[in-house]
């Protein structure tokens, strides 16, 4: 059975107090035992989180990292860094880093390499935009995000990874995927995965849904077979909201 698991990506948002203080509104509230809760925050607020706030079962992610530990590399972040830190899950592949930082497939298999080396496990992101879903060609461009990064890792280590499906249109947009649409996807991910690995990695690997989740729809998109949680961004930023998230299973 995939493991449930909601993640929230602040993005680059919060000041450190007020990314403190969310967290600590989460950590205290009473937690379903069977969902993994992710916060990925900012760099500059991890060493504080680490220190102050978390412990199981709420882990703590980077919402990127760099290919290699150490060097030159001006602006860039270690992954054995964020290990040191008490980091466990990375989110590699937003579609915001795909678009606005150009990178590469190559690039974000390397990424997941890294931080699988050190000990954190990627959350690998996919997700076409409104006119590649419009041309219908939305399969065949997630198969191919899938393929191109995630696939080129070996058994034990896509074991340790969680795939997230995020539709570019459905983004910060308020315009959700329908759970239908969501199932659809999560279900043709998951048959790649069983094709290329097997139906016991298929059934084990945890697939997110991203894009405009809410309290308000949540529960229906999480009651969908292959839809194992979300990866929640603007309703992460406020604690209710997300805690009500958690319990939508
Ligand atoms: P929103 O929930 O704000 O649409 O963002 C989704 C997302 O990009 C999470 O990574």
């Amino acid at each position: 059975m995939a493991r449930k698991v909601v993640a929230g990506n602040w993005k680059m948002n919060t000041f450190v107090s007020e990314g403190i203080e969310l967290a600590n509104k989460i950590k205290v509230a009473d937690l379903p035992s069977d969902v993994d809760v992710i916060l990925a925050a900012p760099y500059t607020h991890l060493y504080a989180l680490q220190r102050e706030i978390i412990s199981y079962p709420v882990f703590i992610a980077a919402q990127n990292c760099h290919t290699h530990e150490s060097g030159a590399f001006t602006g860039e972040i270690s992954p054995i860094v964020l290990r040191d830190l008490g980091v466990t899950q990375v989110i590699i592949g937003h579609s915001e880093r795909r678009s606005y930082f150009n990178e590469s497939y190559e690039f974000l298999r390397d990424k997941m390499i890294a931080a699988l080396k050190v000990g954190i496990n990627p959350i690998f992101c996919c997700g076409e935009d409104l006119g590649i879903r419009e041309a219908g060609k939305h399969k065949e461009l997630i198969a191919e995000q899938i393929k191109s990064s995630l696939f080129q890792l070996s058994d034990s280590q896509v074991k340790k990874c969680i795939i997230a499906y995020e539709p570019v249109w459905a983004i910060g947009t308020g315009v959700t995927a329908s759970p239908e649409q969501a199932q659809e996807m999560h279900a043709f991910i998951r048959s790649l995965v069983a094709d290329k690995f097997g139906p016991e990695m298929a059934q084990n690997i945890s697939i997110l849904y991203g894009g405009s989740v809410k309290p308000g729809n949540a529960k229906e998109l999480f009651s969908q077979p292959d839809v194992d949680g979300g990866l929640i961004g603007g309703a992460a930023l406020d604690a209710d909201s997300f805690l009500s998230i958690i319990n939508s299973f």
